[in-house]
């Protein structure tokens, strides 16, 4: 089965990534993060404002207090989005200059999870962590490359990871009342391009951008297959959450890295009318 992506809003980003969705205020958030640059797009009144921030942002997701929690170069952050006020909460990797964070979800119980990578994009120096709803932080997984796409099954008692280089979706039984992982097996393996962001629907299946493979794909989990596909006119295909006023609708963001001379939308972000409801976005929760 083939989908069909319209284009909803034009944009120069370079590296637009990270998008979640607001169900409250109907707002889709997203970050340029080598710009810089936190998102907040209204779909239905066709209005993107963005907020310069001080270093390279790879998420944006909201939490029940209202501002957003970022997690950036440096660490986790608040940012106020009536004055873009930043507010420190802690950096795991005082000590790993050379990494940046980059994809980070909310579980469903309202911890936030991200993971980091290294600049050079190789080096398996990167880590998957989690921000407790305490703000204490715990370290998840080690010895990731480029941490990217984190989705849960709709009864939170699966968790899905991926490290992009490896080229693999892997899954861990989850526990939401602890929130710990274990008994990681590889369920997916994507060859066109690479799997980046990812996120899941109320039936279980998961929706894989792919980074260099021109599309967003739809897979079952349970038996490894692809079902459905979005072709996309850009070949970096970077993330996707479901949005809309139904929570049937799914956003997909695009980057504008490389030779993009005949890809005249790199770095804008694509809508699809799916047909089926996703599994909302959580919001942190202190
Ligand atoms: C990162 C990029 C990386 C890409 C493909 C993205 O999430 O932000 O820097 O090139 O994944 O792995
Ligand atoms: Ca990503």
């Amino acid at each position: 089965m083939n989908y069909k992506a319209e284009l909803i809003l034009k944009t120069d980003s370079i590296l637009t990534e990270g998008p979640s969705w607001d169900e409250d205020k109907k707002l889709l958030y997203w970050v340029d993060i080598e710009d810089k640059k936190v998102h907040i797009f209204d779909p239905q009144r066709s209005v993107d404002k963005e907020i310069k921030v001080d270093q390279y942002v790879g998420a944006a997701v909201p939490t029940r207090s209202g501002e957003l929690l970022l997690a950036m170069k440096n660490g986790f952050y608040f940012l106020n989005v009536e004055d873009g006020r930043l507010t420190f909460i802690c950096n795991p990797e005082n000590d790993k200059p050379y990494n940046r964070f980059n994809d980070g979800k909310c579980d469903c119980m309202g911890r936030f999870f991200a993971g980091t990578m290294s600049l050079n994009e190789t080096d398996p120096t990167g880590a998957l962590y989690c921000l407790e709803k305490d703000m204490t932080i715990r370290k998840v997984l080690e010895n990731v490359t480029i941490s990217n796409g984190i989705a849960w099954s709709p009864d939170n008692k699966t968790m899905y990871y991926i490290d992009s280089p490896t080229k693999r979706v892997d899954a861990f039984d989850y526990d939401p009342k602890t929130g710990n992982v274990s008994n990681r097996r590889t369920v997916i393996v994507i060859e066109e391009g690479v799997p980046d962001g990812m996120t899941s629907d109320s039936e279980g299946m998961l929706w894989i951008a792919h980074w260099g493979g021109w599309q967003v794909s739809r897979w079952d989990p349970y038996r490894g297959k692809k079902i459905a596909s979005v072709k996309l006119p850009v070949e970096k295909v970077s993330s996707c959450v479901f949005g809309g006023v139904d929570l049937d609708e799914l956003y997909i963001t695009t980057a504008r890295k490389g030779d993009v001379k005949n890809q005249p939308y790199a770095g804008s972000i694509f809508v699809v009318k799916t047909g089926i409801k996703g599994v909302p976005t959580y919001k942190y929760c202190r």
